[in-house]
């Protein structure tokens, strides 16, 4: 399924060719609540199309990762639609960083490449290219266990990518990284967009945001307070 470039999120380099893209996700009028609670958000709206890359922002609780979720399938809208054309490939790069301990960091990336049969010095090629676009040239040989913190979420990214997705969700990449570091993660996944790849990132990091093609900052979507002082509920 293609959808029009209605809304596309402006592209990068301006030109014409990048509105023709095929839009990959279509959030429209969108609003959630988990039962009980009130609606974190309503009438959000926006399309991202392959080669671009989109920020999602607002503050803790706002539903980020939930937005991730409802792009994802795994939980359904309360209000609105969501559209991810049929058979696309999306991989997901979590907030938390989880591999298998003993194994290497060129195994952990090159995995999904050689799942794909190919053969698996290519692979390895392939994903330690990546890896030293991610700053772990130096990390091939090691161990999962023995990997910072920010290393151990830049390979989650390298392996999300060697899984080759038409749509990347990436949920707090920058959450343990320095200032370097965070710009370097900015700075890859607009590379990875150029490439063709839909990326969204939820993000409270202006180092990402700068290498973003639009934000979407979820508090102004947050409902309106009503007379007491509440927050709108949705029966
Ligand atoms: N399955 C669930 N059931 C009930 N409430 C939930 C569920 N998942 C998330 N929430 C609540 O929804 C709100 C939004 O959560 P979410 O994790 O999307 O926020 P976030 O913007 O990603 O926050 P952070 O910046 O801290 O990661 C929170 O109040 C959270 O407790
Ligand atoms: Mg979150």
């Amino acid at each position: 399924m293609r959808f029009g470039a209605r809304n596309a999120v402006a592209p990068r380099d301006g030109s014409a060719t990048r509105g023709e893209q095929s839009t990959m996700v279509q959030v429209r009028d969108v609003g959630h609540r988990f039962p009980g609670t009130a609606l974190l958000y309503e009438h959000v709206s926006f399309d991202v199309a392959a080669g671009q890359l989109l920020a999602v922002t607002g503050p803790s609780g706002s539903g980020k990762s939930t937005l991730l979720s409802l792009i994802a399938g795994w939980d359904k809208p309360t209000l609105g639609t969501v559209e991810v054309p049929r058979g696309a490939r999306i991989c997901w790069v979590f907030q938390n960083p989880y591999g298998p301990c003993y194994r290497t960091v060129l195994d952990i990336a090159s995995f999904p490449i050689i799942a794909r049969n190919v053969p698996r010095a290519l692979a390895q090629e392939q994903a330690a290219g990546l890896l030293d676009d991610f700053g772990l040239a130096a990390k091939v040989d090691s161990r999962f266990c023995d990997l910072s913190g920010g290393e151990a979420q830049r390979l989650m990214l390298v392996r999300a990518i060697c899984c080759a997705p038409d749509l990347l969700l990436v949920d707090e990449p920058t959450a343990q990284l320095d200032m370097r570091s965070a710009r370097q993660v900015g700075e890859s996944l607009s590379l990875l967009a150029s490439r063709g790849m839909a990326v969204i990132v939820a993000t409270h990091d202006p180092f990402v945001w700068k290498a973003c093609d639009a934000v979407v900052d979820l508090e102004r979507f947050m409902p309106l307070a009503d007379a007491e002082g509440g927050a709108h509920a949705v029966a």
